[in-house]
């Protein structure tokens, strides 16, 4: 059985001091022990992210990661300082890193290699952009980034990686892919997995859905056969709207 995931992108919003009001709120709400809940702050707020939800089920996740462990890589921040912290999850590979920050599939599938090496569980981005969509290639861009991104894992980096299907038009638009056609992508995501990796991979990765997931849509979402989790930015920023994800 895939646990359900439902991880919080918080990307740049909540200073420290908006973080610690943001976390203790969240607290105040019962979570469905069921589901598997994360936040993922800004890296300056990790620390106090983890110190705040020690005696809670909440994971904590990083937004990014370099792929080396340490060195003269002024601005980064290597997974073995995550993974100190008791971070469990990195998100990788957002459209936001690849379009405003240049990163190419390549760096993408060094990083995931260097999260599982370094026992951090990798929440891996892939999507179309509008354009892609309307043109009918939505499945060929996504296969390009995934054949990409997870070459060289094993059978067994299936227990730890989790796909997060966004497609480009649907994050912080208020437009979310229908249900029909987010199961339609984690349906396809599924099967290519199998056809690279086998069918044990396949039924042990887990995929979420990002893109305007809210309260209002977020159970129709969780419906659907493939679609394990959801990655979800604005909805997150607030503790109710959080803990209504959660308890779907
Ligand atoms: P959104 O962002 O929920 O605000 O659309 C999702 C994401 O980018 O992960």
């Amino acid at each position: 059985m895939r646990k359900p995931i439902i991880a919080g992108n918080w990307k740049m919003n909540k200073s420290y001091s908006e973080a610690k009001i943001l976390l203790e709120e969240i607290k105040r709400f019962d979570l469905n022990k069921e589901v598997e809940a994360v936040v993922c702050p800004p890296f300056i707020n990790l620390a106090l992210a983890k110190e705040l939800l020690e005696d809670t089920n909440i994971e904590v996740g990083a937004q990014n990661a370099h792929f080396e462990t340490s060195g003269a890589f002024t601005g980064e921040v290597s997974p073995v300082f995550l993974k100190d912290l008791g971070v469990k999850y990195v998100i990788l590979g957002h459209s936001e890193r690849r379009e405003y920050f240049g990163e190419s599939d390549e760096l993408i599938n060094k990083k995931v290699k260097s999260m599982l090496e370094n026992g951090l569980l990798p929440i891996l981005c892939c999507g179309e952009t509008l354009e892609e969509r309307e043109s009918g290639k939505a499945k060929d861009k996504v296969k390009v980034q995934l054949e990409a991104d997870l070459k060289g894992l094993s059978v067994e980096d299936f227990d730890n990686v989790v796909i997060a299907y966004e497609p480009i038009w649907a994050i912080g638009t208020g437009k979310t892919a229908s249900a029909d056609d987010a199961e339609e992508m984690c349906a396809y995501i599924r099967s290519l997995v199998k056809a690279l990796f086998g069918d044990e991979a396949s039924q042990k990765v887990r995929i979420q859905y990002g893109g305007s997931v809210k309260p209002s849509n977020v159970k129709e979402i969780m419906s659907k056969e493939n679609i394990d989790g959801a990655l979800v930015g604005g909805a997150s920023l607030e503790a109710e709207s959080f803990s209504q994800l959660v308890n779907f």
